[in-house]
């Protein structure tokens, strides 16, 4: 696996493998890799003969200075895996190499509907600085396609939309949330968990799968299940930023007559916020 961490390295063994008729794949990280992040690579790999993976700790996404700093940069070990996932190339490079300017005086993508509501009222300004850095990776990269992964179900609209809006010639891959086995979604923010904490995180999940089941039954009862959601996330432990049944496209706040719904939710247990979703069709076969 060749590792850069500047551009013109990059874009120099990108166009002799373009030259030769080969598709490129983008997975774009910020390291501390775990299973999720790799089956990234392993659909990547279906879907181009190249992957190309980036690590890079956005500075714009961040929000709380605390949480862009201590978010875990483990290099060495992501390059390792990488390399076993039959990753081709990484690019890892520096804040400087990505932000030759000062953040503020950064030309920014800011992609309006989508973004607003849930993550993007918890987290103001995140999604501006994915979009930013994500647009940034691509015009970069000009990979044939982007894989992302489904634990971060906003911020895949947000790309989605982005790529529709600026006509990027990029296509947008997705891959499943990838779980330990007790239900708890794979996250490097796992890794703030006490273990006591780390006992109860799989709750987010089953409530998640109780709200659905619930759904299943009583389509019309929406705010009554979402209440009864937020009192269990409480009840045991958590602090919830949100949790909501949306529609699946605009992440509006979903009706009763929507049989495709999903559930996002975003809590706080101990120094870890969580998130996770669950997509649900309610009339399946339809
Ligand atoms: P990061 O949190 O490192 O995630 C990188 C990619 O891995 C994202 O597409 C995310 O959705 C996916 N991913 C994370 N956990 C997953 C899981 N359990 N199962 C499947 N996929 C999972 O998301 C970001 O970085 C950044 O915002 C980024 C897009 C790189 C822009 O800076």
């Amino acid at each position: 696996m060749l590792i850069f961490t500047d551009t013109i390295a990059v874009q120099a063994c990108l166009s002799d493998w373009r030259a030769t008729g080969e598709r490129i794949a983008l997975v774009p990280t910020m390291g501390n890799l775990h299973a999720g992040h790799l089956a990234l690579v392993e659909r990547a790999k279906q879907l181009a003969d190249r992957v190309v993976a980036t690590i890079f700790v956005n500075p714009m996404q961040f929000d709380r200075r605390h949480d862009l700093d201590a978010y875990p940069r483990t290099l060495e070990d992501d390059s390792a895996k990488l390399q076993a996932a039959g990753t081709d190339l990484l690019f890892a490079p520096e804040v400087s190499t990505i932000y030759p300017e000062p953040l503020e005086t950064t030309t920014q993508v800011r992609v309006p509907g989508v973004s607003e509501r849930l993550e993007g009222t918890s987290r103001a300004g995140h999604f501006t600085g994915v979009a930013t850095v994500v647009c940034k990776l691509f015009n970069m990269v000009q990979a044939d396609v982007a894989v992302f992964g489904e634990k971060d179900y906003q911020q895949l609209l947000v790309i989605r939309k982005m790529v529709a809006d600026l006509n990027i010639p990029v296509k947008i891959g997705s891959v499943a949330t990838m779980r330990e086995s007790d239900g708890l979604a794979m996250s490097s923010r796992n890794g703030y968990l006490t273990p006591a904490e780390r006992a109860i995180a799989p709750e987010l999940y089953k409530v998640l799968q109780f709200m659905q089941a619930e759904l299943s039954v009583n389509a019309d009862k929406i705010i009554k299940i979402q209440e009864k959601g937020l009192y269990m996330l409480r009840n045991a432990g958590f602090e919830p930023d949100y949790l909501e049944v949306c529609e699946p496209d605009s992440l509006l706040p979903a009706k009763p007559e929507d049989s495709s719904l999903v559930i996002l939710a975003a809590a706080w247990l101990g120094k870890a916020r969580l998130i996770d979703n669950l997509s649900i069709n309610l009339k399946p076969g339809a």
